[in-house]
């Protein structure tokens, strides 16, 4: 496949993924939102990155033209319904306008396909997004990898370092999926480059329960981590019923959210396809916690 690649989304992920497709020695073109630094855009342009200005929200032929030639568009946006949903559709019927054949949406998550509505609310936008473009007249490629060991250690609030904690809901055996950002990107690259992909793919870096997953972050910080237990996989969800209750913004219990959908094992994925990219070898969490945990 002729393979300039469309990335939309030049943040966490996507500023990894365009670093994946370089790696590859794919053409890459960017799109960065108007009234992006400068200096991030020369950054970009510096390792041989195309970079246009656009909105995936926005007007649908300037999107179409700032897709130009790119034969497989990959969106790694972030954002709210207007974006995950609306801009998503956008995207796509931008890139059948380009000729684009092939999608990769920003999904890279548990496996959103076993999920139901009301589970996780920003699980549910790219669930509604993709029911919206089933119909497309391109190909839509799913890439699904578990949790970022970046937002297991950080963001999903586990691990309290003062503390000495690691404290987690649900049974401590139930195994879940997890990978790093960079093996995310490196997968969702290799999906991209790869002519036979179709359909979800699943990638994991590794497959642990809670327990391992608590000996893994103490071996990588040489740091000893109560594992505490919260309650049960059903208490979680009255838990979350009870801070949806309290508050106005969901956001402040996703992060228990995409807990329930791991420690249930409910989103666990059924198999994987890591052995399709074998000269990707992902890192480990131990290795991960090891060289960007400060020791104690
Ligand atoms: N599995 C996990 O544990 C996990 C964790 C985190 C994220 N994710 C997923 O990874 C994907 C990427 O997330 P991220 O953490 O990389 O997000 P991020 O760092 O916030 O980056 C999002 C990017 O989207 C761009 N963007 C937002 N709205 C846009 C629009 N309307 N038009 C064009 N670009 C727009 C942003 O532009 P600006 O640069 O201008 O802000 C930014 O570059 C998402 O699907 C997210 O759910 C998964």
């Amino acid at each position: 496949m002729s393979s300039k690649v469309f990335v939309a989304g030049t943040g966490l992920l996507g500023g990894q993924i365009i670093s994946a497709l370089l790696d590859q020695d794919a053409p890459v073109r960017a799109l960065v939102r108007p009234g992006t630094e400068p200096a991030r855009m020369d950054a970009l342009r510096a390792r041989g990155v195309e970079v246009v200005e656009g909105d995936i929200t926005g007007p649908l032929e300037h999107l179409a033209e700032a897709i130009g030639d790119a034969t497989t568009v990959i969106s790694a946006v972030q954002g709210g319904p207007d974006v995950i949903v609306d801009g998503q559709v956008n995207l796509v019927h931008a890139a059948e306008k380009a000729g684009v054949r092939r999608f990769i949406p920003s999904d890279f998550a548990v496996d959103v396909t076993k999920l139901d509505d009301a589970d996780n609310f920003m699980l549910d936008w790219r669930r509604q997004a993709a029911a919206a473009y089933a119909g497309a007249g391109l190909e839509v490629i799913s890439v699904l990898n578990g949790a970022f060991y970046e937002v297991m250690v950080g963001f999903m609030g586990l691990i309290d370092w003062e503390q000495s904690t690691l404290s987690h809901w649900g049974d401590p055996d139930q195994p879940f999926d997890l990978t790093s950002v960079p093996d995310t990107a490196a997968f969702a690259a290799a999906v991209a480059l790869d002519p036979a992909a179709t359909g979800t793919q699943r990638f994991a870096g590794q497959v642990l329960s809670m327990r391992q997953f608590h000996e893994a972050v103490q071996r990588g910080s040489g740091r000893t981590l109560e594992l505490r237990h919260l309650g049960t996989a059903d208490e979680l969800r009255a838990e979350i019923q009870r801070q949806a209750g309290l508050t106005q913004n969901p956001f402040d219990y996703v992060a228990l959210q995409y807990q329930w959908c791991m420690v249930t094992g409910k989103a666990k994925f059924d198999t994987l396809d890591n052995a399709r990219y074998p000269h990707i070898t992902p890192t480990s969490v131990t290795d991960f916690v090891r060289s960007t945990v400060p020791p104690a």
